[in-house]
């Protein structure tokens, strides 16, 4: 079983519900170092050369494909590598509802991605995840410092998710049969807004949060230090899209991650009463 991106803050998750399965793990990273619980080798999704290893005698490979410019060329190599090397089953990370917004350049390289898992031959499934939970975890500073969540996500509401969830479902639709070819969204039990978002944090901060608002210039320009420019664009067209749009599960989409996990998807409220006391 390979897991690529499984050095990330999903991919982590999806090695930790795999071996806590008992299942055998290999990680492919470019910074091989202090990893444990795994097979760690080197290999880059940028250079095709170093990814006979990491695929060598692979069956089941976990696919996250990291944000990046070219992400459509580094899928697409490890979509090669696994045709060379045999791989029976790809479990490829995409996002939820990514077909009703391929405006947004980070849906779209989605898209062409499965388009290329598609004509690959090889067996796929595909985990649709909504927005991370764990994304708030960089919001640390405004939150507690200036009392804002600063993520311009709307007042439409998105079905955000913990990425455990994430690993969980990985874990199940790599180790049992029967999810080629299925497509999951990965979402939590809640719609949330912003405001919902800066009021559960307030909650168990016990102090004030406020919503930052749905200014996205501002936004922009505040994070423009800390991400190359590109991203801050692609990631403008997104918050625009959950303002107009949200992105919401159906109630069906809910039910069905449900069935696949066993229990019900983690909730924001959990997640937070979790953290809260360690920034308090
Ligand atoms: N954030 C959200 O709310 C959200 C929601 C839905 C979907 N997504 C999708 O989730 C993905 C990001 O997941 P994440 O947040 O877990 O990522 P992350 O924490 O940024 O981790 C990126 C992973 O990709 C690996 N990686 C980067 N460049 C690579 C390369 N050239 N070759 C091989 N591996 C490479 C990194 O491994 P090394 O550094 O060890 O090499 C690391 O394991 C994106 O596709 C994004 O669109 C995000």
């Amino acid at each position: 079983m390979l897991v690529i991106g499984g050095t990330g803050t999903v991919g982590t998750e999806v090695v930790r519900a795999l071996t806590d399965k008992g299942a055998k793990v290999r990680v492919m990273t470019r910074r091989l170092g202090a990893h444990s619980g795994a097979e760690y080798v080197a290999g880059s999704l940028e250079s095709p050369e170093t990814l006979g290893s990491a695929f060598d005698r692979v069956s089941k490979v976990y696919l996250l494909t990291p944000l990046a410019e070219n992400e459509v060329e580094l899928g697409m190599n490890a979509v090669r590598a696994a045709q060379e090397s045999g791989v029976r089953h790809i479990v490829f990370q995409s996002v939820h509802q990514a077909a009703d917004a391929p405006q947004i350049p980070h849906f779209k390289t989605k898209l062409e991605i499965i388009e290329g898992l598609r004509s690959s031959g090889i067996p796929y499934t595909v985990l649709s995840p909504n927005n991370f939970f764990q994304n708030d975890l960089g919001l640390q500073e405004p939150i507690t410092g200036y009392g804002v969540y600063a993520a311009p996500i709307g007042g439409v509401g998105c079905s955000r998710v913990d990425v455990r969830d994430i690993g969980d479902a990985a874990a199940v639709t790599l180790l049992e049969e029967g999810h080629e070819g299925r497509d999951y969204a990965l979402v939590g039990p809640d719609i949330l807004t912003g405001e919902d978002c800066a009021a559960i944090w307030a909650r168990h901060l016990g102090r004030e949060v406020a919503y930052g608002g749905d200014d996205l210039d501002a936004w922009a320009e505040a994070v423009s230090s800390m991400m190359p420019e590109w991203l801050v664009r692609d990631l403008c067209v997104m918050f625009a899209y959950f303002q107009e749009h949200g992105l919401k599960a159906s109630l069906e989409e809910v039910a069905e991650l449900t069935q696949l996990l066993g229990r019900s998807p983690r909730s924001f409220d959990d997640f937070v009463a979790e953290i809260a006391p360690g920034w308090s």
